[in-house]
């Protein structure tokens, strides 16, 4: 049996472990499993650029941050477009994948990348999406791997500003990953106590942002956790086209950066801006992903074993479902703005702006 296994998009803490979780229950269950490792993501599978791994490639690799077979962004919408020298990607794919003589291929992804998964299922392969990344917007499962790790990274940053915010009396932002939408930064707000959060699916008001309130108050300090990708609404009432050329032409290095200047100039206080970027897809896996990957990578390996071919292995109640990628493709999950995690942090005084 010949199993072609590739991580593909941004990376997180949990890759190898899930990789791990796969590997170890195929050489456990049949002695004749042969898993082929593609070097960069899809790149690799377009490209034949190609390991064949060997069961200790898999060991020691639990903890372990990155992807032992690296990853890159191969956008699902250039896919169809032949490369700069006319190769069609999607034959190519295919070419390998029966040069190979594969039985299947994993992937383990976030949204762009299971769309592809998707795409060559429909082109007749057999593949299984594994849900990656921090951001935990894939459709179909209540949770993705490196979603935790990430949490954890970024509330520490918020627990440590919160310190020296204290100290100095100060407005400090804390900005955190995620562009489309504000799970990563629902969590850590909540968890590091931040005052105000601002995601992407709330828009804001910045006369609502305006930490007036807690000052009065007496309150010294103010932190407010701000997604990549929140958005005001003025800017969410723009079309597409309008608000890429306002990113294009912002005096400011993100979203953070204008917000803090804004309430500056309303309020009079000193503003701060903290990024740690990079930083919240970096290191160990904590012991929640540790778990979740090796659930999901033995479940993929069993379904592989059973050829059943065409799911994204995801969680729901904290048990193993199988969504089918032609549901899963294409789809976000976003938080709703009457969610019950917004809505509990609403009652006990957290503004969202809006
Ligand atoms: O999808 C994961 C993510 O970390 C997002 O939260 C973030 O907006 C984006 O990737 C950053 O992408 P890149 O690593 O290409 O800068």
């Amino acid at each position: 049996m010949r199993v072609g296994m590739l991580t593909s998009g941004g990376d997180c803490q949990s890759l190898n472990a899930t990789m791990r979780g796969v590997a170890k229950t195929l050489y456990n269950q049949r002695k004749d499993v042969e898993i082929i490792g593609f070097i960069e993501g899809y790149r690799g599978l377009i490209y034949e650029d190609y390991r064949i791994m060997k069961s200790k490639d898999f060991s020691g690799i639990l903890t372990n941050g990155g992807t032992i077979l690296g990853t890159s962004r191969q956008p699902f919408k250039l896919m169809r477009v032949p490369d700069e020298n006319g190769l069609d990607k999607v034959e190519a794919m295919k070419n390998t994948y029966k040069k190979l003589k594969l039985d299947c291929l994993v992937v383990l992804g976030g949204n762009g990348s299971q769309k592809t998964t998707n795409l060559l299922r429909q082109e007749g392969l057999n593949v299984i999406g594994l849900p990656k990344t921090i951001d935990n917007d894939l459709w179909g499962t209540d949770v993705t791997f490196g979603f935790q790790s990430a949490i954890n990274l970024a509330t520490q940053t918020i627990d440590c500003i919160h310190t020296t915010a204290a100290s100095h009396g100060r407005v400090f932002i804390v900005e955190i990953m995620g562009h489309k939408v504000g799970w990563l930064t629902l969590h850590a707000g909540i968890a590091g106590g931040a005052d105000i959060i601002l995601v992407p699916e709330i828009p804001y008001d910045i006369n609502k942002v305006a930490v007036n309130k807690r000052a009065k108050e007496g309150k010294r300090f103010s932190i407010i956790a701000v997604a990549e990708g929140a958005i005001s609404k003025e800017q969410a009432a723009l079309s597409k086209k309008e608000y890429k050329k306002y990113i294009a032409t912002r005096q400011y290095p993100s979203i953070s950066y204008e917000i803090g200047a804004k309430i500056s100039e309303l309020t009079g206080q000193e503003v701060r801006v903290a990024v740690p970027g990079h930083m919240q897809r970096g290191g160990s896996p904590c012991p929640y992903d540790r778990v979740l990957s090796t659930r999901l990578g033995a479940a993929a390996g069993k379904m592989i074993l059973d050829g059943e071919f065409g799911y994204l292995v995801g969680m729901k109640n904290n048990h193993i479902a199988k969504i089918p990628l032609a549901d899963v493709a294409g789809k976000l999950k976003m938080i709703q703005p009457d969610d019950e995690m917004v809505q509990e942090a609403k009652l006990m005084g957290i503004s969202f702006g809006d």
